[in-house]
């Protein structure tokens, strides 16, 4: 019983997590209605809770390469491509916005590079990252949906609703 409590728990905190994320990528895209000091200094520390996300789960991905060759659901291995390839595209982001960054930058001292092919590829890596999302999300939606409806019934222990383990 307590450990169905706990598990609940975990998943609310991790749906939590996961809105949080969602509804600071999407205000990340609009550089514009937040003004550019706002989505820099929210840029850091959004990739910070995104390192958190990938840092909870860093026992599935263990296991999922532990068990490379055994595990037999194209599911699980499409996942992990997903989630190495959004790594790849946040980090690109990140790194390519810092470089041309008017405040970041410039607060710790240093100065930033004026380069419109950075911006261009800071865009980029955005619309690579959107389709990784898209993806990412299309693959969990099943663990969304149970646990949503799991804070709305009474049971709030919905069978199933653990975190995906490679099979
Ligand atoms: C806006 C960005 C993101 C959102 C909204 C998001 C959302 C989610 C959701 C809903 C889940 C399933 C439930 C959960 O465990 O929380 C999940 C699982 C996971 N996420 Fe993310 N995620 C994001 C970015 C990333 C990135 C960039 C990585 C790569 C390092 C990542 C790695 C993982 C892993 C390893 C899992 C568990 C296995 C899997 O389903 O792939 N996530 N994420
Ligand atoms: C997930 C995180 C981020 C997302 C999704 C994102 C997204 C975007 C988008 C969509 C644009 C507009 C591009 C255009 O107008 O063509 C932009 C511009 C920009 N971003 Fe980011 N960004 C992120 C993080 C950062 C960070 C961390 C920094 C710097 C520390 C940064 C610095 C900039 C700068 C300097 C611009 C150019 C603004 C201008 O000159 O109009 N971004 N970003």
């Amino acid at each position: 019983m307590r450990e169905l409590k706990n598990e609940s728990h975990k998943n609310l905190s991790f749906l939590l997590l996961d809105a949080f994320l969602l509804a600071g990528f999407w205000l990340l895209n609009q550089p514009r209605l937040t003004g550019i000091l706002i989505h820099e200094w929210f840029g850091i520390l959004f990739f910070l809770f995104l390192l958190w996300h990938a840092g909870l789960h860093w026992r599935w991905v263990v296991n999922i390469f532990h068990k490379f060759f055994k595990v037999r659901s194209l599911k699980q291995y499409a996942r992990l491509v997903v989630d190495i390839l959004g790594l790849i595209a946040f980090l690109a982001i990140m790194i390519s916005g810092i470089l041309i960054s008017k405040s970041f930058l410039p607060t710790l001292g240093f100065s930033a590079m004026r380069s419109h092919s950075l911006k261009l590829f800071h865009a980029m890596a955005t619309n690579a990252a959107v389709a990784m999302l898209a993806l990412h999300l299309l693959l969990n939606v099943k663990w969304i949906i149970k646990t949503i409806a799991g804070l709305f019934t009474r049971r709030r222990h919905p069978a199933g609703s653990k975190l995906p383990q490679p099979e």
